[in-house]
């Protein structure tokens, strides 16, 4: 395991003694969330050292012109980027004349972060020699309310300890900001109006080009050394800046406090003209709770989710912390309350993905979600996709495809395809996929019967048209072939006949067509107002089932295993452990050139399909496709570690799957890659929730019944978790000794190890 500078704690992630070489790191860790907005961990006063300003509104977004060397017909435009918006936490001190900087201060001490994901708020404290007259101490809690989506708070305590104080404050908004991956340094935000009234300050701006508009709002309090509320600050704006001044002396031991609300109201949710009507109430309203009534508000709505959602191991706590940094995380990242919202694969902790949709959110967060909310959730995964269907087909449009199908963008904000290389937008079709598997994953896991009807179905329709037009004939093979795609291994491009490509094609082939049968027989009129909407021909379902019926699959020549495509046995096959360590990760290492040839698999491709899947294959067809294929992996998407962990939790290679748990769990506590401080992998901490609630605890759902397989880790005592199945609450627990499983539903009936279990 690597080493990690974090402390490990069940429910605390905590930094200890400030190192400038980590702070880009920790800005990502200790990132915040509400599902509305979010923000890294950046640091309210001033810092001139290296450091990663981001702080971003769910859903706002500019799309950035498309740069690429050589234009090919069919590439987007532009890729949406999320967009870092105005700064609203800053807060200046100068100290007897001198900045409070952690970066110049001649001596930084006790200095101290801690995330408490119990309770969502963030804490950081230190002692700073900020000039020869004075030593101060702060203390500064910070939280992005659950409960009232467009409301930040900061407490930031400073205490003179020795020497007394003059303290000059300055908080502010700033509005000159920028992004750092911007394509050609375009000007994202245009400020219309900067106001400062009643002490409130607002900064009304809207998006370039999408025309978004949202409101950065602030406002600054004072609790004197005698505990007196001061709210009277000198005002000044000045070209997209705002700010409010006082000046608070200290005696040596007296302390201060600086109370700010703010953030971001957002013009998807709120008419422009109601911005300052909306940000005032939000502060009248947080003043009069109250700090403490806001602090324990935010513990209340924390503890309603890990009521639900928290996993608890026993005798682990490496592994107990990460799993739940990867709830907190995901829970920050999206709740499912708005429906126009899904989840970045960085979520508000970077610019990396530019925030937009992947295939991530139906493959990988969908089961999480489903499971630990109520059922609606999930079905807003789905409705978002089922709004950008026109988007999807006028994409499959532009690349010759027509008669309705639909080709699901790779990356997308609004429903159109904003990733620009060929070999990926062209090519990793199998998302279409995923989409529709998500829509058979709902219906099995929720049971509910009305979303189909209501939306799938055209859907599925509209994806298997696509599969039914991108396969060809061949007359070589006497079978339908997929020529020139990228599989989830995207350390292969322009393969023909991607095993996984053609699995997940020929199942949503004929998925499509017997929900099709079974819209027409149980929802006839639906079914014809489908018919004329659709331009539906009678022989569509016919032809996919024959397509399906004929799909080839390449296989290897003496062994019973599929191939990852054709021709994947004129690799050199040795295996990744031949890799000198100091070459990996190999993405980092060896040209692009070399990596191609190479037999090296970034992440789960045939074996994501004997996920998907796994019912469709006996575990001996199992083991043999993992003793082939994990060898060859060497995990350098985040999305890996976890799929293999399950299966090889299955597999009951339980070493296997708890080294793989690891890896996937603890990738950004302990940077795995090198890369934390870009950015969280939020959505492979869905698949960390995945390896210990499908991988240890087994669960699936089979025959319309809930199963559980649990297996315990030998480096855990016990473990439990939480699930939502089907408006029941259930708990399992796994000991050395039993399984335990309790729900209050009398009707309900779990299965341990294929037997009923009583609750
Ligand atoms: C993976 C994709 C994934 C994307 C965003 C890439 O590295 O290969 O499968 O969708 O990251 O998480």
């Amino acid at each position: 395991m690597k080493s990690s500078y974090l402390k490990i704690h069940p429910w605390k992630i905590i930094e200890e003694d400030f190192d400038p070489s980590q702070v880009k790191s920790s800005e990502s860790i200790f990132s915040l969330g509400n599902g509305a907005m979010g923000q890294r961990a950046n640091f309210e006063e001033a810092y001139s050292g290296e450091s990663f300003q981001g702080s971003y509104v769910g859903g706002v977004y500019y799309p950035d012109k498309t740069k690429v060397g050589w234009w090919k017909n069919g590439y987007p435009e532009y890729f949406a980027k999320v967009l870092n918006a105005p700064n609203w936490i800053g807060i200046n001190f100068v100290v007897n004349g001198s900045i409070l900087d952690l970066n110049q201060c001649s001596s930084v001490s006790n200095f101290r972060r801690e995330l408490d994901m119990e309770t969502g708020i963030y804490t950081r404290s230190f002692q700073a020699q900020v000039n020869p007259d004075c030593k101060i101490e702060v203390i500064a809690k910070r939280f992005l309310s659950m409960d009232e989506a467009a409301l930040g708070v900061i407490q930031y305590q400073v205490k003179a300890l020795q020497g007394s104080c003059d303290l000059a404050i300055e908080s502010y908004i700033e509005g000159k900001i920028t992004n750092q991956d911007s394509n050609w340094d375009d000007p994202f935000w245009n400020h219309l109006s900067a106001t400062s009234s009643d002490g409130l300050m607002l900064l009304e701006s809207q998006t370039y080009k999408t025309e978004f508009d949202v409101a950065t709002y602030a406002q600054t309090h004072l609790i004197n050394p005698q505990g007196k509320l001061i709210s009277d600050f000198d005002q000044s704006t000045e070209d997209g800046r705002l700010s409010q001044s006082k000046n608070q002396f200290l005696n040596e031991g007296e302390q201060c406090t600086v109370l700010k609300f703010g953030g971001y109201i957002n013009g998807l949710n709120h008419a422009p003209q109601t911005f300052k009507t909306k940000a005032k109430k939000l502060v009248k309203e947080a003043l009069e709770k109250g700090i403490d009534q806001l602090m324990e508000a935010q513990r209340l709505a924390w503890a309603a989710i890990w009521e639900i959602s928290d996993i608890e191991i026993h005798g682990d706590d490496a592994a107990q912390q990460a799993i739940r940094f990867s709830i907190f995380q995901l829970n920050q990242t999206y709740n499912g309350k708005d429906p126009k919202l899904n989840i970045g694969p960085k979520g508000f902790t970077g610019e990396k993905y530019g925030g937009s949709t992947y295939w991530d959110t139906e493959a990988y967060c969908l089961p999480f979600y489903m499971a630990t909310k109520s059922h609606q959730v999930g079905r807003n995964l789905l409705t978002y996709r089922y709004n950008q269907l026109d988007k999807a087909i006028e994409n499959a449009q532009k690349l010759g495809f027509n008669q309705g199908a639909a080709l699901y963008p790779m990356v997308t904000m609004n429903g159109e395809e904003c990733h620009n290389e060929w070999e990926i937008t062209f090519e990793e079709i199998h998302r279409n996929g995923a989409i529709a598997f998500a829509i058979y994953n709902y219906e099995h896991y929720t049971a509910d019967q009305t979303y189909i009807p209501e939306m799938g179905i055209e859907v599925l329709i509209a994806i298997a048209r696509f599969w039914a037009q991108r396969v060809n004939y061949s007359d070589f093979r006497n079978a339908y072939v997929m020529l020139g795609v990228t599989g989830p291994n995207e350390y292969e491009n322009n393969v023909n006949n991607n095993w996984y490509t053609n699995y997940i094609a020929q199942w949503c082939l004929n998925y499509a067509a017997d929900q099709q049968a079974k819209i027409a027989d149980e929802h006839p009129q639906r079914w014809s107002e489908l018919v004329e909407k659709l331009a539906w021909k009678a022989d569509e379902a016919v032809l996919w089932k024959s397509i399906a019926s004929q799909m080839y699959f390449p296989k290897h020549p003496t062994q019973d295993i599929f191939l990852q495509q054709d021709g994947f046995l004129d690799k050199d096959l040795q295996p990744a452990n031949t890799i000198p360590p100091d070459e990996r990760p190999i993405n980092q290492h060896w040209s692009w050139d070399r990596i191609l040839r190479s037999p090296y698999i970034k992440q789960a491709d045939v074996l994501q399909g004997f996920y998907l899947f796994e019912s469709h294959f006996d575990k001996q067809t199992l083991e043999q496709h993992f003793d082939f294929y994990e060898p060859l992996t060497v995990h350098e998407s985040s999305l890996s570690p976890c799929i293999h962990s399950i299966l090889a939790a299955r597999l009951d290679k339980m070493q296997k799957a708890y080294e793989l748990y690891l890896q996937t769990s603890r990738l950004d506590l302990d940077d795995y890659n090198k890369e934390v401080e870009e950015g969280l992998h939020i959505t492979s901490m869905a698949g960390t929730w995945m390896s210990i609630v499908e991988g240890f605890g087994g669960l699936a759902v089979v025959d319309d019944q809930l199963h559980i397989n649990p297996k315990l880790p030998e480096a855990w005592n016990a473990f439990s978790f939480k699930l939502n199945f089907r408006g029941t609450a259930i708990k399992v627990e796994v000991s050395k000794e039993n399984v335990r499983v309790t729900h209050g539903n009398p009707d309900l009936i779990v299965y341990c190890n294929g037997n009923a279990i009583a609750s």
